[in-house]
């Protein structure tokens, strides 16, 4: 059977991934960010998963405003970093794994979530960036990501947008689908987006470091209170662009201790890595690696 082994939290501003194209990760506004994530590439090579289900959302670069699925899961064999202006990211292309993304539709459908299938999309930065700081700099030609990646899109850039507590229930129905696909598979769940930015209006720059940490040790310690946030106090405390952290609630709601009645702090899983840095452009950056006891 397949298993969910470990969950992975990220940001994905944009401007890490052109930082790490363009070679100035060793420049000292960059360095303590990516020094950040030194453990994780660690844990990573000793922990590569064969699948990851990626949650993240798309900024208009796959869907336009012609068309906003609030919930798209990837069932493609693979995926084209987009250009989203700057020109394509030299990183590889993403491989899919239909199989189980199919599988993971037909259940969680069947378990009255509405996903878009989507057989054929460009991946922007939401994507590429958690998967660049996760594995570092790849070749796009020889080097190739170590795993597949099943990309599911969420829409938080076009009111209206999931709750926190559909998000959450959704991770729930997610596990339950991996849980149940015959084949020995080691599955990692990532959550991405946020923390604390706002990049327009009256307030752009915002960054809130008292609820950002607040969120990150519910998320840990109580997700189903985190679940209970209503959309006005993110965009009130993290700006409006804080709102893309109800997609961490999804790959929180998928882990093993979700999965009791009474999930008690017993059962929660291990905090491997915890890590908060301001700034990297306009965002707080958190990051927090789970694993599955
Ligand atoms: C920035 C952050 C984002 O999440 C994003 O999608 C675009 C830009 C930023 O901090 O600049
Ligand atoms: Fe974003």
């Amino acid at each position: 059977m397949a298993r969910i082994t470990a969950s992975v939290y990220t940001s994905h501003v944009p401007a890490i991934g052109a930082a790490m194209d363009l070679g100035k990760s060793t420049e000292p506004y960059w360095q303590p960010l990516f020094a950040g994530y030194d453990f994780s590439k660690q844990w990573i090579k000793e922990n590569t998963p064969d699948v990851i289900f990626l949650v993240f959302n798309d900024h208009a670069t796959a869907f336009s405003l012609d068309m906003i699925p609030t919930f798209a899961i990837g069932t493609a064999d693979q995926y084209t970093p987009a250009d989203e202006g700057f020109g394509r990211r030299p990183v590889p292309t993403v491989y899919g794994h239909p199989e189980l993304a199919a599988h993971i539709a037909q259940s969680v459908i069947q378990d009255d979530f509405d996903l878009t299938i989507v057989n054929k999309m460009e991946v922007d930065h939401g994507l590429t960036v958690p998967l660049s700081l996760m594995f570092g700099e790849r070749d796009p030609v020889k080097g190739g990501w170590p795993c597949k990646v099943i990309p599911f899109a969420v829409n938080v850039v076009q009111y209206p947008v999931p709750s926190g507590q559909r998000c959450f229930n959704l991770g729930k129905a997610i596990r339950k689908a991996i849980e149940s696909f015959d084949e020995d598979l080691n599955v990692q769940i990532w959550g991405t987006g946020g923390m604390s930015h706002q990049l327009q209006g009256a307030r752009a720059g915002l960054i809130n470091k008292e609820f950002d940490n607040a969120f990150l040790d519910q998320l840990i310690a109580d997700p189903a209170a985190a679940a209970k946030i209503p959309h006005i106090d993110y965009v009130r405390e993290a700006g409006s662009e804080g709102i893309e952290l109800v997609m961490w609630l999804i790959a929180r709601g998928a882990m093993a201790d979700q999965k009791l009645e009474t999930a008690t702090a017993q059962h929660a899983p291990t905090v491997k890595h915890r890590f908060y840095h301001v700034p990297a452009s306009n965002t707080a950056v958190g990051h927090l690696i789970l694993e599955n006891n």
